[in-house]
């Protein structure tokens, strides 16, 4: 499959106006996507648990305008107010897109959009907006093509979210997913994410996260920066071989349900993302001292207690705890006891693993 594939033929379909509302979650990724080409292409291939109740709901209203305008048209509210800073991303997204969603330029969107999880929470929500905008978009392509297929319909808007913010494509679905071309994958692709293909132990299905929010403030160092110090870094290449290695173990892993192998492959990844940032050039720490002293607590409830709890992390300071939902009690209560004092006023959120996004409807 090429990019070209994601361009439309002629529309078949007249349509004047409609609206659609997305349901989109976030996902956590275990092996780490760092580091990028042009047009969001991954240096190295990822893997992602699907998350449920951190999410985003957006609302696209479409209507035609007389005549097709030089500029995009849109109006986009955040949790019911105007949102000039989310302009400029949005934007970028329909400039990257707009070869691939022909009519962008001929209706007015009004885009309507709020989040599950608390605003500047330190949680990212790109993955979850760009999925639920990429899928109300293909929404109303699939109006104006009414043969677009199912299969390709979650596709291209894997290959559209993709293009708006590159972790968001393995936000469509669930519940464990892929993304990125890996020789061992069938079916995998650098141009979107696939559903994980290959058999997976009942306890991975219910893995439980509860993401301990950290530093709720802006990060000092934004994605883009970061993938692109990847560019020249002294061990980039070493670390897109390990990520397509331990894709490779986790196969084995995922089928058997080795919690302990999971852990040491997932806490390896989330080490070694930060350890990639610490050795760019320019250097940088995402990390807050809070993080350590979790992560350093994790480590001595895990030894002293026969659970299987770990950690990740994604690019800031928050740390997700991942753990099988037969441990959930153990687990929480030693998140309450323990762990909650080093959150940005006592703040979490419990989630889980979700099966992907929805469509609401009215
Ligand atoms: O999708 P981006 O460009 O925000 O990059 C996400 C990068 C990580 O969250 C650190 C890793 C990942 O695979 O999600």
């Amino acid at each position: 499959m090429t990019h070209k594939e994601f361009l439309p033929s002629v529309y078949t379909k007249p349509v004047t106006d409609g609206k659609v509302t997305y349901k989109a979650p976030s996902n956590i990724a275990l092996v780490k996507y760092w580091g990028k080409k042009s047009n969001q292409i991954p240096a190295n291939p990822s893997i992602s648990f699907t998350l449920d109740a951190c999410a985003t709901t957006t609302t696209i209203s479409y209507s035609r305008v007389e005549e097709k305008g030089n500029d995009f048209s849109f109006e986009l509210l955040f949790e019911g107010k105007p949102k000039p800073d989310f302009r400029p991303k949005i934007e970028a997204f329909f400039n990257r897109v707009e070869d691939y969603l022909p009519f962008l330029k001929e209706y007015h969107l009004k885009i309507e959009t709020s989040n599950s999880f608390p605003h500047s929470s330190g949680i990212a929500s790109s993955a979850s907006g760009m999925s639920a905008l990429a899928l109300g978009l293909m929404h109303i392509e699939k109006q104006l093509d009414p043969d677009i297929k199912a299969d390709f319909f979650i596709q291209k808007a894997s290959f559209l979210a993709r293009l708006g913010s590159g972790s968001a494509c393995r936000s469509i679905e669930g519940d464990l997913v892929q993304w990125g071309s890996h020789k061992g994958i069938p079916g995998s692709s650098d141009l979107y994410a696939i559903k994980y293909p290959f058999e997976v132990h009942g306890v991975f299905h219910e893995y439980q996260d509860t993401i301990l929010l950290v530093d709720k403030g802006q990060k000092q160092v934004s994605s883009t920066v970061g993938h692109n110090l990847m560019h020249g870094h002294p061990y980039a290449e070493q670390r897109f071989d390990q990520a397509h290695e331990n894709i490779e173990k986790l196969n084995e892993i995922f089928k058997e349900g080795n919690l302990n192998a999971f852990i040491h492959i997932v806490e390896s990844e989330a080490l070694t993302l930060h350890a990639m940032m610490m050795t760019s050039m320019p250097y940088f720490i995402l990390m807050k001292p809070n993080t350590l002293k979790i992560i350093k607590k994790i480590w001595s409830f895990r030894a002293s207690s026969n659970t299987h709890l770990c950690f990740t992390l994604d690019a800031g300071a928050n740390v997700h705890v991942l753990y099988p939902k037969g441990e959930k009690e153990k687990v929480q209560q030693f998140i309450k006891d323990e762990l909650v004092a080093y959150c940005e006023n006592g703040q979490y959120i419990c989630d889980k693993l979700g099966f992907g996004a929805k469509r609401l409807l009215p």
